[in-house]
């Protein structure tokens, strides 16, 4: 029996629409580097990676501007929804990969992961029958709405959990669920739709997700801040 490796995979393939700019937001420079690589970096500086694969877009036009980093393999076989893209990372990847072996989803949009959540995310899962993810626990008043701009309710929070990368699942079982579930707008929530719980491991606030405009300023405190620490 192989010991099950830890593997990375990016998904970089999507277009950056709520960013609003022609350039994916990938690619946008934070700190004075594209945010992808930020995110490689990360996963090419760690001990605990095998290997990374970033799966971009056939027609991808930035990619080949970055520099080459050891460990690291872009697979050009994005697709339509994030969910292909990781699906197709997937079965790209089959050949070298044995179906125990760990897969670390991570989005390309959250330039703000570090080595010790990436360190926090694996201990807590290695030994799981499932896998997990890392999330932060709500904190606001959740209200949901009537539809027409009003409060209908307050929703209880303390069972709540907002959803982050890297989501850890074993390959065989990952695909599987990718494959069988429809529109799964993340790897646990496929995993879920199978019948399973993973296990929620508390993130961090810097690790969210850029997605609008203004975003690109708290991303950049953020990094500047860790490098100013390091
Ligand atoms: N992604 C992907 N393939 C797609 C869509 C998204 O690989 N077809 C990736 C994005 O590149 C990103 C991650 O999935 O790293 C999270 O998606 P999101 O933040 O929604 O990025 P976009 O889909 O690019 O942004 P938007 O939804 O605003 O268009
Ligand atoms: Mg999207």
């Amino acid at each position: 029996m192989t010991v099950p490796r830890y593997i990375a995979l990016i998904p970089a393939a999507g277009v950056g629409e709520r960013m609003g700019t022609s350039m994916p937001k990938q690619y946008a420079l934070l700190a004075g580097k594209p945010m992808l690589q930020h995110v490689m970096e990360t996963f090419a500086h760690s001990t605990l990676l095998s290997h990374t694969y970033v799966v971009v877009s056939p027609n991808d036009a930035y990619i080949s501007d970055l520099p080459v980093l050891a460990g690291t393999t872009i697979l050009k076989c994005g697709g339509a929804t994030r969910q292909a893209s990781v699906t197709n990372g997937l079965l790209a990847i089959s050949q070298d990969t044995e179906e125990d072996d760990w897969i670390l989803v991570h989005d390309a949009a959250r330039p703000g992961l570090t080595h010790d959540l990436l360190e926090k995310l694996i201990a807590f899962v290695k030994d799981d029958a499932v896998g997990g993810l890392l999330a932060l626990p709500v904190v606001d008043t959740i209200k949901r709405s009537d539809g027409h701009g009003r409060a209908e309710m307050t929703v209880e929070r303390s069972a709540l959990w907002s959803a982050q990368t890297p989501q850890m699942f074993r390959h065989a079982q990952l695909l599987q669920a990718l494959q069988q579930v429809q529109q799964a707008t993340d790897e646990a929530s496929a995993i879920e739709a199978m019948g399973h719980r993973p296990k929620l491991v508390e993130g961090s606030a810097r690790n969210f997700k850029v997605t609008l405009p203004q975003d690109l300023l708290l991303a950049e405190l953020y990094l500047k801040d860790f490098q100013g620490m390091s």
